[in-house]
């Protein structure tokens, strides 16, 4: 649906599309804890697999509930429900019966501000829209906690998809790393941790890269608040690299969840 557009970290559908393929089987499950407008939902349904989504913000997950009608009405073959909670209660939210069923979680969590949002030039330079989940008030949401709080935040979610998950079921993460005030926010490696603490077993780190091909060269992409941090860094005569890639996350179910489950830490 256009209004997709105003979600401030949306999944490339392409990553999840290819998750989807390279984990699942037509007819499998795949779940998104965290699911804005739905982009690996409509993958998974488009792919002739069933979903569910669990999203904090009605505004997201109206959308989401929008995009599957139109992805069902263009042919989509799979099934999907998406409910609107705090995923970090996830298994009070999702029916019981769905423990050990899951096939697939595929998620990205959300990021800082610096990351987010579109730019107009406007008289007095350029002003950021479309750069919030919802209006900072609510604590609830993910994205308005520091590094450590969303971290324990997501291992929490991950912990409860663990339960949800299948034996020998997969996990994919979509992790951005960014710079605040120029100082890098290993977020990746904050998702890495997580799932370790949810009893979950990283098999994979690949790279996504923020780019497009353009007469046979990779162009970058980046966000334009990050390119910002890196031009000012290098004004001021710090030799910054440009971020422009995410780091995709792959865990298994291999061994039973540690202590982190749902309800105590
Ligand atoms: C990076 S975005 C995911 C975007 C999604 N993959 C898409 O393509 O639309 C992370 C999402 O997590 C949601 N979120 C934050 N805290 C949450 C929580 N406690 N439970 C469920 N969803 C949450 C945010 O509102 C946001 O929509």
């Amino acid at each position: 649906m256009p209004e997709s557009v105003k979600h401030p970290a949306r999944m490339l559908p392409a990553i999840a599309a290819h998750a989807v393929a390279a984990y699942t089987n037509p007819g499998d499950l795949v779940l998104d804890p965290m699911c804005g407008i739905g982009t690996t939902l409509v993958e998974a349904i488009h792919a002739g697999r069933d979903a569910i989504g669990v999203e904090y913000e009605s505004r997201w997950s109206d959308i989401a509930d929008a995009n599957i009608t139109r992805a069902q009405g263009q042919g989509a073959t799979g099934r999907a429900a998406v409910m609107r909670g705090d995923a970090t209660r996830i298994l009070s939210l999702v029916p019981a019966a769905l423990a050990g069923q899951v096939a697939l979680v595929v998620t990205s969590p959300p990021y800082g501000p610096t990351v987010h949002g579109l730019v107009r030039p406007g008289a007095d330079g350029v002003a950021k829209f479309d750069n919030a989940y919802n209006d900072g008030t609510d604590r609830g949401n993910l994205a308005y906690r520091d590094l450590t709080g969303l971290a324990d935040g997501f291992a929490q979610i991950l912990a409860g998809c663990h339960t949800l998950l299948r034996p020998g079921g997969g996990v994919v993460v979509t992790a951005r790393p960014w710079r605040k005030h120029g100082q890098l926010v290993d977020l990746p490696s904050a998702v890495i941790g997580a799932g370790i603490r949810a009893g979950l077993t990283p098999v994979d780190r690949c790279v996504a890269l923020l780019a497009a091909v353009r007469g046979g060269h990779l162009v970058a992409r980046p966000s334009f608040f990050q390119l910002q941090q890196v031009r000012r860094a290098r004004t001021a005569g710090t030799p910054m690299h440009l971020i422009a890639h995410e780091d995709v996350l792959v865990f298994a179910k291999t061994q039973p969840p540690t202590e982190l489950r749902e309800g105590r830490q």
